[in-house]
């Protein structure tokens, strides 16, 4: 084409995706180019600022390698993340909802029987989590997987740590009752990465890059849909301003504290502990 305007220039633009074979394709970046246009005309955006996103971008990507997803980080703290994942996870009502993934999470881990401390020796208050994985209507699921994955006491992940430490993993499968539980330690809330472009920008708008509390869960079964999700630890004092807008109301959790004495694994507390009971709930795949 000749002679792009102002006026024009969108629909002749999009113009070019009447070659795309794929619909899904023609109208995702249909979309894309109709809202990026848009977004120009109404802020009028100056070289300048142009430049200054052309330069912000390649600041994510060469923040970017095999252990550090900025991208996925912009999409997070921009809300895009949980906007994608509300979208994927339509829950009906009663069932576990879904939250971020995040970005340590680590396929494989180790199968541990009930009970079994995955702290492993890391810093942090003890704590016992336990409960049921159960169906929308209240019934146990026998052979349900519990994946889950957690900072230590002092706000890191093990992947943070130098050398090839792990901790604060496990894998557990529930028995006839549904039954899940664990020994670890309380977490912490912690900043989301900010000696990057993402970092700068938080700073820019004024927000702080903390994320309340929390404990990671995956749990799945045969013929049940899975759920990504977390345990937030209740009073947390980020619970209404995560970093990655990641917190509903039904997954946070009182942690309660306990003096030195019995615990819920049937043992004893030589020290003050504190635990917590939440029952995941699977809608049938
Ligand atoms: C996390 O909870 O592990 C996490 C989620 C999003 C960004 C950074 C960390
Ligand atoms: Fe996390």
């Amino acid at each position: 084409m000749r002679n792009a305007t102002e006026d024009n220039l969108t629909e002749a633009v999009l113009a070019k995706l009447n070659g795309a074979g794929d619909a899904r394709f023609r109208q995702v970046m249909g979309s894309l180019i109709r809202h990026l246009h848009g977004f120009i005309r109404e802020t009028e955006l100056t070289e300048k600022e142009w430049l200054a996103g052309i330069q912000f971008l390649t600041a994510v990507g060469h923040k970017c390698d095999d252990k550090r997803q900025e991208f996925i980080l912009l999409s997070d703290t921009l809300g895009v993340s949980m906007l994608v994942d509300a979208i994927n996870h339509r829950k009906p009502r009663g069932a576990t909802e879904n939250t971020v993934l995040g970005p340590f999470y680590v396929s494989g881990a180790k199968d541990k029987p009930m009970w079994a401390d995955i702290a492993e020796g890391a810093p942090g208050e003890p704590a016992y989590v336990w409960g049921r994985v159960l169906d929308v209507e209240g019934r146990p699921i026998e052979g349900a997987f519990i994946d889950v994955w957690q900072t230590d006491g002092e706000g890191f992940y093990d992947a943070q740590r130098p050398g090839d430490v792990q901790y604060a993993r496990g894998r557990f499968t529930t028995g006839a009752d549904g039954r899940y539980g664990f020994k670890t330690i309380k977490p912490v809330s912690y900043p989301v990465p900010t000696d990057g472009p993402v970092g700068k920008m938080l700073l820019r708008m004024g927000r702080h890059p903390y994320r309340p509390a929390h404990v990671h869960a995956i749990a799945t079964a045969p013929g049940y849909e899975r759920v990504a999700t977390h345990l937030f630890v209740a009073g947390d004092e980020y619970l209404d301003s995560d970093a990655v807008f990641g917190v509903k109301h039904s997954l946070v959790v009182e942690f309660k504290d306990h003096a030195a004495g019995p615990t819920p694994d049937g043992k004893r507390s030589g020290e003050p502990f504190c635990s917590a009971e939440f029952d995941f709930r699977l809608v049938q795949a």
